[in-house]
This record gives C-alpha cells, sequence and structure tokens, in this order.
C-alpha cells in the first residue's frame, strides 16, 4: 500500500521511527523502495550530488520535476517529497503555491518541502490551503549558504536555539504537516519533537527525531564534495563502483570482456553468403 502523510503522522504516534533518504532517480529510488525506506526524499542536493554545483542555489524548477517524475515512477509503497528549489518561492506567496503545484502536478510528488520558519508561515499555509501538504525544514538550510556563510551547526546559543523553537511551533501552526531539523543540537531537536505534534525527521539532528533522513551519496560513501560528521557511511559503494570501473576498463583493453557468452550468434550460412556478397581482394572482415 502506498504511504501517504498520514503514514508518517501515524508513525509518531505509534512511537515508530520514519527512515527517509534522498533518492534523484529511477533505479536507486526503486531499490530504496523494494528495501522498505518510508519517505523518497527528492532533495535539491541533486545540485550538488547529481549535477556537481558547489551549492543548491542553481537548482531549477525544471531540474526538480524532471527528476521527481523519475523517482515517482518507481516509488510504489514510498511517499514521495519533492523540494522546492531556490526562489521557486521566496518571490511570493503566489508563486509558492504555483510551484508547489507545479510538483505535484508535473514532478506527480505527494509533498513538498521548502526551508524556512516564522518568515515562511503565509507561504506553507496558503500551500497547504490548496491541498499540499508541505514539510518544513529549520534549522540549517542550506539555500541559505550565502548569507550564512558556510554549512554550520544552527541553535547552539540561547537566542538561536529559541529562535527554531519558534520557527517549530510556528510552521506547525501554519499547517506544515511534518518538519525537518538540519544540524542542530541533538538535545534541542529532542525538546522540539516533544514540542510539536506533527513528525520531525532529522538530518545532523540526533536520535531524538521521530525518524532520520540521509543524502544517499553520503550512506554509501559515494560524494565527497562536503563531509560531515552526522553521515554515516553505510556501506563503500562509491569505492567498489570505483574498482568495478576500473576492471571494466582492464577488461575491455586487455581484450577479455566482451567474452563468447556475452555474444549473439548468427546462423553460419548467413555470414557466409554476406562475406561472399562483401569481401573483396582487398578488403577483409575477420
Ligand atoms: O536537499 C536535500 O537533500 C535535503 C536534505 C539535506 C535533507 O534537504
Amino acid at each position: 500500500m502506498k504511504n501517504t502523510i498520514l503514514t508518517l503522522q501515524q508513525r509518531k504516534q505509534n512511537q515508530q521511527k520514519i527512515t527517509m533518504l534522498t533518492a534523484y532517480d529511477y533505479t536507486t529510488a526503486k531499490l530504496m523502495d523494494e528495501s522498505g525506506v518510508d519517505c523518497l526524499l527528492v532533495g535539491d542536493s541533486l545540485g550538488m550530488v547529481m549535477l556537481g554545483y558547489d551549492s543548491t542555489v542553481s537548482v531549477t524548477m525544471e531540474d526538480m520535476i524532471h527528476h521527481s517524475k523519475a523517482v515517482a515512477r518507481a516509488a510504489k509503497t514510498a511517499f514521495v517529497v519533492t523540494d522546492l528549489p531556490f526562489m521557486s518561492y521566496h518571490t511570493s506567496v503566489y508563486d509558492a503555491v504555483l510551484n508547489a503545484g507545479r510538483l505535484i502536478k508535473e514532478g506527480q510528488a505527494q509533498a513538498v518541502k521548502l526551508e524556512g520558519g516564522q518568515a515562511f508561515c503565509e507561504h506553507i499555509k496558503m500551500i497547504t490551503q490548496a491541498s499540499i501538504p508541505v514539510i518544513a525544514h529549520i534549522g540549517l538550510m542550506p539555500q541559505s549558504v550565502l548569507a550564512l556563510g558556510g554549512y554550520k551547526v544552527q541553535g547552539k546559543d540561547y537566542q538561536q536555539a529559541k529562535n527554531i523553537i519558534l520557527d517549530a511551533l510556528a510552521v506547525e501552526q501554519a499547517g506544515a504537516a511534518a518538519i525537518l531539523l538540519e544540524c542542530v543540537p541533538a538535545v534541542l531537536a529532542t525538546l522540539i519533537s516533544e514540542l510539536v505534534s506533527v513528525p520531525t525527521i532529522g538530518i545532523g539532528a540526533g536520535a531524538g527525531c521521530d525518524g532520520q533522513v540521509l543524502v544517499y551519496q553520503d550512506m554509501l560513501s559515494m560524494y565527497d564534495g562536503v563531509s560531515s560528521k552526522f553521515a554515516k557511511s553505510f556501506a563503500p559503494i562509491g569505492e567498489q563502483m570505483k574498482q568495478a570501473f576500473k576492471q571494466y576498463c582492464h577488461e575491455v583493453t586487455e581484450q577479455q570482456f566482451p567474452a563468447s557468452i556475452h555474444e549473439f550468434a548468427i546462423d553460419d550460412v548467413i555470414i557466409q553468403n554476406l562475406k561472399s556478397e562483401f569481401l573483396t581482394d582487398n578488403r577483409s572482415i575477420v
């Protein structure tokens, strides 16, 4: 059965943890779906891990729709959430609703995520009013990297921590269906998870959140662009891929691949006829 926003909310009520991973393409999304991951996030991190940008700010609506459609086609069970990219909702509430609608209609997402707390409550309210579930991303907001001057843990002093709590309460009040907490102290995230009734999903926010999310290239050691303390490697897939690519190059150059088991056959009579038709004295087909 397909997961919905209610599945995530029931998980919180039943004190069961929510699993979320980023996904950007059909093949990987299908593997995750078949592995029982609850929720696939088509994150704008795709700008970095799939497109090679330094940050997420260059990602466009077209990029998000393209990848969201691919993930949605694979997600038979998993709930699909797609990020509103930088400048697709900052300009006005109207743009926010319009672009959230595009992610649902064209990108086949089941919910959208946007980065912002108290300042984006009107946007969250109006998107929610359009019957689109919104996940509010607070704490470290990577789309604000230029203003923040880098990726830093948020909420370490009293004022910052209080502000993040106020963000969480405000977005819940505005109608956010879940809250994503990035790079905040673990005890602060636990406190927020107790204060709000909607599920919290953490990345670099400790074990007290109602669920966890990781960028899949991080958990498989496939990407070395930005390293984070919280990004546990679950398998050295990046290294295994490199070994496989090297082995492929070796076998092709050494003429070990393809072997006869990888070849298609043709009737000998046909090939003899073709040879006598095409082979001349000064040209030969081996
Ligand atoms: O874009 C993304 O992948 C995210 C994660 C960092 C949670 O927002």
